[in-house]
């Protein structure tokens, strides 16, 4: 199957897996949303530029209580465990090539009720 119908097909299960949160300022339908440029990078490797994945600084600016910042360590981690072949490695060298951090590292096990 070539790159980009496999991305589509893993987006749209990521979308559709995402549990409904409603309540937090943010909510895993924005992080899905905000992310999915930033999956092909964590699957497949290659180049990223900032244009390409800016949508983790509009996360970092839209998390501004810890409690979303929790909020979005779950939903990324939920949904980092729901991508086949992910590599946790490149993912967690994404926030530094984009010149910005990321406050915990991303793994399956992340605990999230520790991140502040
Ligand atoms: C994950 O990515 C890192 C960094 O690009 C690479 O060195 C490593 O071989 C990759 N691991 C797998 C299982 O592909």
């Amino acid at each position: 199957m070539p790159k980009v119908g496999l991305m589509l097909l893993l987006v749209s299960m990521l979308v559709a897996a995402v549990p409904r949160h409603v309540n937090a300022a943010i909510t895993c339908e924005e992080v899905t949303y905000y992310l999915i440029p930033c999956i092909s990078y964590g699957i497949f490797g290659g180049t990223v530029t900032p244009s390409y994945c800016t949508g983790i600084k509009t996360l970092d600016a839209a998390a501004k209580t810890t409690e979303d910042r929790r909020e979005k360590c779950n939903c990324v981690k939920e949904g980092a465990a729901r991508i086949p072949g992910l590599n946790y490695t490149r993912v967690n060298e994404i926030p530094g090539l984009l010149g910005t951090t990321c406050p915990y590292k991303v793994t399956s096990d992340v605990d999230c009720s520790k991140v502040n």
